[in-house]
């Protein structure tokens, strides 16, 4: 069957009520576009969970609300059709392309002003840096849960917050729909791939491994070290490794927990890391198990 492309609300909403009633089970993969390795091998887990018989809707939106006013909203890497190629070559069935228009209809003039907020796991990290993004995420992944009606949703562990956040949303507010988490995508010298490389020029593509780098000292930290390694000792030593790159400049580093995202002040095997890194203008993020 030849893939479609929705870009209607109203449209997406009859075609999934549609497969619903016939009993098709529905895989949902939403993202920005740009598409890359990483996106597809969540397609690929899609259509694994939901069968031959199943259908895999992949939703391309640059999301206005999770962009601050500082951010790259509009310079965000768009190539709609290289994407569709993508999604068509991967066997999906519907890309859901929604419009501004609809999605926020009014916003400018203060006629949308409805926003789903997830209050506990949201806090710290991406947040402080970027408040009032996971507001935007919640709200427009809500509303594409609505459009779409997905039986289970993937969502790549690359944005480990996100996901954790996500999955609160859809336990607190009783969304019918499982979500899974699959695994990181990576260059082969260890850069988790990433719409946003695109933006590493030159050299800042060869700094910007210093994350992947980051990571591995640690694993190999705690491997060697016969007790736990106290957080606020890590840290310091991984800001002064990062910073030895003439372009990076750390924003952030955490240990926790990784299914409460709750902070650890002992490093250990089985607790989990995330950090972002600027690399020139671009800010990179990355996240694993210690
Ligand atoms: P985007 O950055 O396009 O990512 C879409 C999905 O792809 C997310 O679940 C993300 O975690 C996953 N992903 C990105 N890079 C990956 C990689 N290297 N390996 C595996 N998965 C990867 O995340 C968003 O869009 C938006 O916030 C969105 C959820 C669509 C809401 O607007």
């Amino acid at each position: 069957m030849a893939m479609q492309i929705v870009s209607s609300n109203a449209a997406m909403q009859r075609l999934a009520r549609k497969w619903q009633r016939a009993g098709t089970r529905i895989g949902f993969v939403p993202t920005m576009g740009y598409l890359h390795a990483g996106h597809l091998s969540l397609v690929k887990r899609a259509r694994q969970l939901v069968g031959r018989r199943g259908r895999v809707v992949l939703s391309i939106y640059v999301n206005p609300t999770q962009f601050g006013p500082e951010e790259d909203f509009s310079k965000y890497p768009r190539d709609l059709k290289r994407d569709l190629q993508l999604c068509r070559a991967q066997g999906v069935d519907a890309v859901f392309v929604p419009r501004d228009a609809e999605m926020y209809p009014g916003k400018t003039e203060g006629r949308y002003s409805t926003y789903v907020i997830e209050e506990g796991l949201s806090r710290g990290m991406e947040s402080v840096t970027r408040p009032g993004h996971f507001r935007g995420v919640t709200t427009v992944v809500a509303k594409l849960f609505n459009l779409v009606q997905p039986d289970v949703a993937v969502f790549g562990a690359k944005d480990w917050q996100q996901a954790a956040v996500v999955r609160r949303m859809v336990q607190d507010l009783n969304f019918p729909i499982r979500i899974i988490t699959a695994p990181t995508l990576r260059e082969p010298d260890g850069l988790a791939m990433s719409s946003r490389n695109k933006y590493l020029k030159g050299d800042l593509r060869r700094q910007a491994t210093v994350l992947w780098r980051v990571i591995q000292f640690v694993r190999s930290t705690a491997r060697k070290s016969p007790k736990p390694v106290p957080a606020v000792r890590l840290k310091v030593q991984l800001k002064r490794l990062i910073e030895s790159e003439a372009a990076a400049r750390l924003d952030y580093i955490e240990f926790f927990r990784p299914d409460d995202l709750v902070p650890v002040r002992q490093v250990g095997l089985g607790a989990h890391m995330a950090l972002a890194v600027f690399i020139g203008k671009t800010r990179l993020i990355d996240n694993a198990s210690v």
